[in-house]
């Protein structure tokens, strides 16, 4: 290797590394709500701290350095003030991220992740190396951890069910079953752009009990029916299918078997979208390959998939991929057929 690149080349490894401290620190100041006590003016580490119970020093150190990635900013006075970045920390902003922050650096995902190298290892996930049970399993068990488990997908999933509907038309469907659809909230956000759309809502008994939180439901809610069942049994009948981030959750062989059920209800040449991030080929930057990785700690079997992977376990299942098409978002709407 020439010394003439060595230095960049060795920058490169070291910023990837401290780029996982920035998100260490970005995880204290949402947990501190320090870009709320910033909403309406300017402050200094020390009254950041009064008002947050937390060390002033310390504070400081911590803006300063989040500050060096544009999330807060340092001005003259000494005093800190939000930025467009540290603005989406707020709990109550216009496109918060801070359930999303909470969830994805919350202790259940960090300490998690210190087993990868066990995981690379031996191919178990590194969830149930560090807890001892699978992730479901301890969600039920931590109702508090639960919560913020919950918050954070609430948040995520509102995200992409806006670059959802932006992306796709629903116009030409009668009634669309949003399968393992949560608590409704890809499904009111379709809902709410077409009304002349009518939708069903399937997941587990335990999930449908809670439709409508954490978002506004009562729009839609005379439109909607709501089902609680089994997807590996059977599905409710619809003119078409939407199902988001379910199969990503489950082994080739378990997504085919719920494809299959899929199948089973619907009609010959009906759609079905399957909303997943799609890992692309080549070498270049891809958010779904590190969602994989992901997957791999978090889950037992789950994982993102190529095109031509979606299109073997679609085959597989009974239907035929058509197209994915690109949200803006990493999820991709893949649009497959029945056969
Ligand atoms: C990762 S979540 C995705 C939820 C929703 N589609 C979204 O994107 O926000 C997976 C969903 O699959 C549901 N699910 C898991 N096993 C199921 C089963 N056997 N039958 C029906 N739904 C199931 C879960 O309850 C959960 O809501």
């Amino acid at each position: 290797m020439s010394s003439a690149i060595q230095p960049t080349l060795t920058k490169r490894l070291l910023d990837t590394l401290l780029e996982a401290r920035v998100a260490h620190a970005l995880y204290a100041a949402t947990k501190f709500g320090f870009a709320d006590l910033l909403a309406s003016e300017p402050k200094t580490s020390t009254e950041l701290a009064q008002l947050s119970n937390t060390h002033a020093p310390s504070v400081f150190r911590l803006l300063r350095a989040l500050a060096s990635s544009g999330i807060f900013v340092e001005l003259d006075d000494g005093r800190f003030a939000n930025t467009p970045l540290s603005e989406l920390l707020r709990a109550d902003g216009p496109g918060s991220m801070r359930n999303n922050v909470l969830f994805l650096h919350h202790d259940i995902m960090t300490l998690a992740w210190t087993k990868l190298p066990a995981t690379v290892e031996t191919g178990k996930p590194s969830f149930d190396l560090y807890y001892g049970e699978e992730l479901w399993q301890h969600l039920m068990k931590n109702p508090e951890v639960g919560a913020v488990f919950n918050a954070g997908m609430t948040s995520l999933s509102t995200m992409y069910a806006n670059a959802v509907v932006n992306a796709y038309d629903f116009a030409d469907i009668g009634t669309i079953c949003d399968v393992g659809g949560g608590r409704g909230i890809l499904l009111g956000t379709i809902l709410a752009k077409y009304p002349q759309l009518r939708g069903i809502l399937f997941d587990q008994p335990q999930v449908v009990d809670s439709v409508g939180e954490g978002h506004d439901w009562a729009p839609v809610k005379d439109r909607c029916q709501v089902v609680g069942g089994n997807f590996f049994e059977s599905v409710p009948q619809a003119d078409a299918y939407v199902m988001k981030s379910v199969l990503h959750d489950w082994s080739d062989e378990d997504a085919v078997r719920i494809l299959k059920t899929v199948h089973q209800a619907a009609k010959p040449g009906q759609k079905l979208l399957l909303v997943e991030s799609v890992v692309e080929p080549g070498n270049g930057p891809d958010d779904g390959k590190v969602l994989d990785l992901f997957m791999m700690v978090m889950t037992n079997g789950g994982r993102e998939r190529t095109e031509k992977e979606f299109a073997t376990i679609l085959n597989a299942g009974g239907f035929e991929l058509l197209r994915v098409i690109r949200t803006g978002s990493n999820k991709s709407i893949i649009e497959s057929r029945r056969r």
